[in-house]
């Protein structure tokens, strides 16, 4: 029988190990969570170094910067997932848009600034939307996007001080606002070539009509509808420089490039590369794959990547359920109810999965709130809609104190 380590502990790696398991591969999840173990799916705090596996997946982008890759890479593992040089374009943005420009690739125009004086007459000089980022990871909270210049000056002080982000804000990237429709557009790559999954969209605002901050994201769906031409013209314009330029730079980058994209009138231009699957996008890209997720992952790892992805003719919609307090200060220890023994919807429908995030056990067995994210449940249907419909239902069955979620998950554009 296949094997196959997950290392991660959300909601995108419980939809990875799904997925895997559907397959018939036996996973072993480091440290995974309460709600992938309740589904049967082996959980351990042991280190992945300490796993035997036929194939290792990274999750989460801290380990991959932190070069765990490369660690079980140099005792011969089968890795999907980049070395720390590749991890590099989500670890630095201000590496990133180097990058970018020398690989000419269509991007914001920018500034990047460790000294509070500099940033601020940078920022007065540019037009509203202003954007503000901070350096270093920051979970998909370290960006500003504002009209107001009193608030990105703000902004600026306390990035930079320190105070917001500690040494990941102190240095910031300041960007040209871009205006059009975003598109997630993951591409699986085995270091010479890279292809692509279906484009998707999350929703990274905390509230409806994305107002408020941002947040890791609260819900994403698939396919987004991309036309075949914009595609093509991102993949030659963005994705295929991208390869090239890793591979003038001598880095072999085995896993998936996550482009975040800006569909302007002029164009695709890039907003960021993450180095991993999207969180949520994978909870709504993994249900739809018709094709052998392993066969896909394994052969990115080895460098021979074999398996074109297939997708199922349908469509999922996953809604986050975030605990109360998020993003900033998310409470812990609610009590989840509406879920049986295995995480699953006490009350059963079908296609529809619940992927466990932020949550634990406590003494007497329930699923209580651990975390910002606590839960992402997916639902697959013939139509957008009735996958959004079907998703709002099953999340109606689940509740505890301050839940957070937004109402507008796949609707319009
Ligand atoms: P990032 O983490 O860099 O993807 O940024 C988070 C979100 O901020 C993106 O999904 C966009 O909604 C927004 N954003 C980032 N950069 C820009 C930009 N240059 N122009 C407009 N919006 C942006
Ligand atoms: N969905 C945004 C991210 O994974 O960074």
């Amino acid at each position: 029988m296949r094997t196959a380590v997950v290392v991660g502990s959300g909601a995108r790696e419980h939809a990875l190990a799904w997925g895997l398991t559907r397959d018939g591969v036996r996973v072993v999840v480091t440290p995974g969570n309460a709600g992938i173990e309740a589904a049967g799916i082996e959980c351990t705090t042991a280190s992945p170094l300490d796993i035997d596996a036929d194939l290792y997946v990274i999750g989460p982008e801290v380990p991959l910067v932190a070069g765990l890759a490369d660690h079980l890479r140099s005792r011969g593992k089968v890795v999907f997932g980049p070395g720390a040089d590749g991890a590099a374009l989500e670890g630095s943005k201000a590496y990133m848009k180097e990058f970018l420009a020398s690989a000419n690739v269509a991007t914001a125009s920018f500034g990047s600034f460790d000294d509070a004086e500099s940033a601020l007459k940078f920022v007065r000089t540019m037009s509203p939307p202003y954007v503000i980022k901070t350096d270093g990871l920051a979970a998909g909270k370290g960006v500003l996007v504002t009209n107001s210049l009193q608030e990105a000056e703000a902004d600026i002080a306390d990035k930079i001080s320190g105070s917001a982000f500690g040494p990941a804000g102190s240095t910031v990237v300041i960007e040209e606002g871009l205006k059009g429709v975003e598109c997630s557009l993951l591409v699986i790559s085995d270091g010479k070539k890279a292809l692509p999954l279906i484009p998707a969209r999350d929703h990274k605002r905390v509230g409806d009509g994305d107002t408020g901050p941002n947040t890791g994201g609260m819900g994403a769906f698939a396919p987004l509808d991309l036309d075949d031409a914009t595609l093509r013209v991102t993949m030659s314009t963005i994705i295929e420089p991208t390869m090239r330029e890793l591979s003038r730079r001598g880095i072999d980058f085995r896993g998936v490039l996550y482009a975040g994209l800006m569909l302007t009138d002029s164009g695709p231009q890039l907003l960021e590369y993450n180095v991993r699957f999207g969180d949520p996008e994978t909870e709504v890209i993994i249900p739809l794959l018709s094709c052998d997720l392993f066969d896909l992952l394994d052969s990115a790892a080895r460098g021979d990547l074999a398996t074109t992805p297939t997708f199922l003719p349908a469509h999922a919609v996953t809604v986050v359920l975030a605990a109360a307090g998020y993003p900033e200060a998310p409470r812990r220890g609610d009590i989840i109810s509406g879920l049986d023994s295995h995480g699953q919807l006490e009350l059963p429908l079908p296609n529809v999965t619940v992927f466990h995030a932020g949550t634990e056990r406590d003494p007497d067995g329930n699923f209580v709130t651990a975390g910002g994210r606590v839960l992402a449940v997916t639902a697959v249907a013939s139509s957008l809609d009735e996958a959004r419909r079907l998703a709002y239902t099953a999340q109606s069955q689940i509740s505890f104190d301050g839940k957070v979620l937004r109402s507008d998950i796949a609707l319009g554009d």
